[in-house]
């Protein structure tokens, strides 16, 4: 496979060497690109030495140009990645821009671009960036990452690169095993949101991003794929229809709405109970009561829902357990009809929130661990699972 590594300006870009090595040890021909801040952090001796071919910088370089010329390089990558992938270099992609080599191959070409962003966790948060990203999203660009953690500037959040490993693995594997061309998928990712009063709500620590990535993961694999997910800041995978919920009985109809599904994924943290009367007004604080009791009355069970449908698509549920994961996990997943339950440990810096997770598999015929890796890589492994117990019948 012709990989061109399209790298800008950020911290991150001495990973880019490690991706580079990677993916030509996995037998890719690879061609880098800087832009100019990307110099200012990685050199393109470097880039020469790890991917065996000259690295091109400017689109006004006549020896480079009467070589493979720009037009020719746009035309001969199979796939480009733009790692790491800057705030400038998103904005100047969404619009369209060509002021420099990068981004003129990046319009020339119709080869998949992927990328993997990375900055400070408050450009990461900023408006623009996220519009951004979604309408490269809106445009098919694949998206991977950012992860969560310490930063170069000293801060944590999300705005790290993917580990170039994992990006390698990512880019080369988009599951050729799998063919899920004609199956309709349902995942549901993400919290709900259980209204209190006008203001307040019921909410739990759900990011969606294990949900996302199962989406991603089923998109890679052919599927048409639905994804009805509780209120969270993630782009939706390219490819994917997304239908926005607040409540579990939103998220309910949501997947009622769905006529004909072949695999339903229950990634979301519903949540049991809902407030049996929410207040109409904000509920006053009262200088006579030190108490405030809530009634909470009991969700309908969207996975049991599914599993009661006939003909019964291929139910797979997951158990977000703080103790004894195998055997809660195990009556969750007789009691809901699951075909399979994918169980995670949850707790501080665990499953919740995290760009990893770490993974037991059940299902009647056997088991098997899936150790704690970004959630991506988990989500392609356990498609890959989902699909060969399907195959066994
Ligand atoms: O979103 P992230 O931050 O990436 O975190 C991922 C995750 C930890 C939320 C995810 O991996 C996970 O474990 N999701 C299920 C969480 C959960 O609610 O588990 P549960 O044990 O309470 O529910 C069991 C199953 O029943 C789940 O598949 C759930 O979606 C489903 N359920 C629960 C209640 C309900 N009313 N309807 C349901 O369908």
């Amino acid at each position: 496979m012709r990989i061109l590594v399209g790298i800008s300006g950020g911290i991150a870009a001495y990973k880019a060497i490690t991706l580079v090595r990677r993916l030509r040890e996995a037998g890719c021909e690879v061609r880098v690109v800087l832009t100019e801040a990307a110099a200012q952090f990685v050199t393109p001796l470097s880039l020469q030495a790890v991917s065996g071919a000259p690295v091109r910088a400017s689109l006004f370089d006549a020896e480079a140009e009467a070589g493979m010329d720009h037009i020719a390089l746009a035309r001969w990558a199979d796939q480009v990645i733009i790692a790491p992938a800057s705030a400038d270099v998103l904005a100047r992609m969404a619009q369209g821009m060509a002021n420099d080599l990068l981004t003129t191959l990046i319009l020339a070409t119709t080869a998949p671009v992927t990328i993997a962003p990375a900055m400070n966790r408050q450009m990461w948060a900023h408006p623009a960036v996220q519009a951004n990203l979604a309408t490269l999203t809106a445009r098919g660009v694949r998206v991977i990452g950012p992860a969560s953690g310490s930063q170069a500037c000293g801060e944590v959040g999300a705005g790290r690169m993917v580990e170039p490993e994992i990006l390698a693995a990512q880019l080369l594997a988009p599951n050729p095993s799998v063919n899920w061309r004609g199956k309709r998928v349902v995942i549901t990712a993400g919290g709900t949101q259980e209204p209190i009063d006008p203001v307040r709500f019921i909410a739990n620590r759900s990011s969606g991003k294990m949900g996302f990535a199962l989406a991603a993961a089923a998109q890679a694999a052919g599927a048409t794929v639905t994804l009805i997910c509780g209120p969270n800041a993630l782009a939706t995978p390219a490819g994917v229809a997304r239908v926005n919920v607040q409540t579990a009985l939103d998220m309910h109809a949501a997947m009622m709405d769905i006529a004909q599904i072949d695999v339903f994924i229950g990634a979301a943290a519903v949540a049991d109970y809902r407030v049996a009367e929410p207040a109409v007004q904000k509920i006053k604080k009262t200088a006579a009561a030190d108490t405030l009791t809530l009634t909470l009355v009991k969700n309908p069970d969207i996975i049991h829902s599914v599993a009661q449908r006939s003909p019964k698509p291929f139910v797979v549920g997951f158990a977000a357990e703080t103790e004894q994961l195998r055997h809660y996990a195990s009556q969750k997943r007789m009691a809901k009809g699951m075909d399979l339950i994918c169980a995670n440990q949850v707790g501080e810096n665990l499953g919740f929130d995290q760009p990893d997770n770490a993974i037991t598999a059940i299902w009647a015929g056997g088991e098997q661990v899936f150790e704690r890796s970004d959630k991506a890589v988990l989500a392609t492994q356990l498609v890959e699972l989902m699909n060969k117990i399907i195959e066994q019948g």
